[in-house]
């Protein structure tokens, strides 16, 4: 049972929030879409892993390797438990959101789609949602259709629902876009696709902080998830699959701790999920996605919202009120990421400013540069929020945005939506 959400408790979790850079700012952190910070108890867990019972998995009889085995395979239970999937075994480790697809794209596009089947994929993913697909139709000449945005740049349900045909087998769909911050509707999307008999992966690499979603109801047949986007650490990640599917599916990679059997003439795989995980896996990164399971199970999400809320709508107020600034996306989902052009500033002009002044955004095509293509630029500034982060950090911003404009473009700005040419 989570508590009442305080952002002060909150913030004293993630032990680099209170340390200041190299030049004395404190790191005001708005790039939570790339990766988030780690709170100390999944610092904690690994470090105590690797001083107190580093070790194998799943192969050694001695005290400290049946620990690290317990404990690996708790995590898989505390994974499933908390995502509402009933079965730990339809969840296999993986590295990330970009090895969970193309772990699909493989023991399942290679084994159950074949040439003229369709493929439905969004106009805004992210490249590792894209381009395990593109090669599956050079390779096996599968066709893609691409699903269209509208003007707020969200999936149009009629739209989306007009492109199924009798050949189409599988979409493949992102939760929250980490450009625009639209977060779709993953239940009705899945729905759709059902009715019309194809399988659906959805793209949840920006899900874990943003929301408590529950798998079991969203009814995806699989979904790919980024632990490090979650408060766990690189290199942790897992794929959920529904296991009749997994069970028919081809393991993506193969060697040790996978087989039954291995003869010279063939071999007979053990059942998912461990026929998909061969080879030492990254035993401290998936304790480490355990303890931030733990974590996201102490928020208390009722409340978590309402503060994260009310900070995305403070955000967007500030930064849609700047003047020359282009906001890309308005849909009403949001989940607190707003990608920009400020002016004809360079982007990466605008995030070296902001990075000057201890502020920390991304800018560039983000990953999604056919969605960069539909936008008509060649990248964005980015602000990604999370429930750490604060209004005073987002007024910080604003005046480093409003200073880079000053000094960029000569532009000054004597009150919230008016500018003057500087005097020269
Ligand atoms: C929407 C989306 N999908 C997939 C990925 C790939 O995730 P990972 O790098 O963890 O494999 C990212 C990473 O930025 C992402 O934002």
């Amino acid at each position: 049972m989570g508590h009442e959400f305080s952002i002060e408790k909150f913030r004293k979790q993630f032990p680099i929030l209170s340390k200041p850079l190299r030049n004395g700012n404190p790191l005001v952190y708005l790039d939570n879409s790339a990766t988030t910070q780690k709170p100390q108890s999944v610092i904690d867990k690994i470090v105590d892993f690797y001083s107190t019972y580093n070790s194998n998995v799943h192969r050694g009889m001695y005290e400290f390797s049946e620990r690290a085995t317990d404990e690996y395979e708790q995590a898989r239970h505390n994974v499933a438990e908390y995502l509402g999937v009933n079965n730990p075994n339809e969840i296999i480790f993986v590295r990330g959101a970009t090895e969970a697809i193309n772990l699909v794209a493989y023991s399942y596009g290679r084994k159950f789609l074949t040439a003229g089947d369709e493929i439905l994929i969004g106009a805004a993913e992210h490249h590792a949602n894209y381009l395990p697909w593109q090669v599956l139709e050079q390779e096996i000449g599968v066709r893609r259709r691409i699903i269209p945005l509208n003007a707020d740049y969200v999936i149009d349900i009629d739209q989306y629902e007009h492109l199924f045909s009798k050949r189409t087998k599988f979409v493949a769909i992102q939760h929250i876009s980490n450009v625009l911050g639209t977060v779709n509707d993953i239940r009705t999307l899945s729905a759709i696709a059902h009715a019309h008999g194809a399988k659906i992966l959805v793209d949840g690499a920006c899900s874990l902080a943003s929301e408590k979603i529950n798998l079991g109801e969203t009814d995806c047949d699989f979904f790919a998830c980024s632990g490090h986007k979650g408060f766990g650490p690189t290199g942790s990640g897992f794929l959920f699959g529904k296991y009749d599917l997994l069970q028919d599916m081809v393991p993506y990679h193969v060697g040790g701790n996978i087989v039954n059997k291995v003869c010279f003439e063939k071999s007979s795989f053990k059942l998912p999920p461990t026929k998909f995980e061969a080879g030492t896996p990254d035993i401290a990164a998936v304790l480490g996605l355990g303890a931030a399971i733990d974590f996201l199970k102490e928020i208390d999400w009722k409340s978590a919202r309402a503060y994260f809320s009310e900070l995305v709508q403070y955000a967007s107020g500030k930064i849609r009120s700047i003047p020359g600034i282009k906001v890309y996306g308005t849909s009403k989902n949001q989940s607190g990421v707003f990608s920009f052009n400020l002016d004809d500033i360079h982007a990466h002009d605008v995030a070296t400013h902001l990075g000057s002044r201890g502020i920390a955004i991304r800018a560039g095509t983000h990953c999604a540069q056919p969605l960069m293509q539909i936008l008509g630029v060649s990248g964005t500034a980015r602000i990604s929020l999370c429930l750490h982060n604060t209004k005073q950090e987002i007024d910080k911003a604003i005046t480093a945005l409003k200073d880079c404009l000053n000094i960029f473009t000569g532009k000054a700005i004597t009150s919230i939506g008016s500018v003057q040419n500087r005097p020269s």
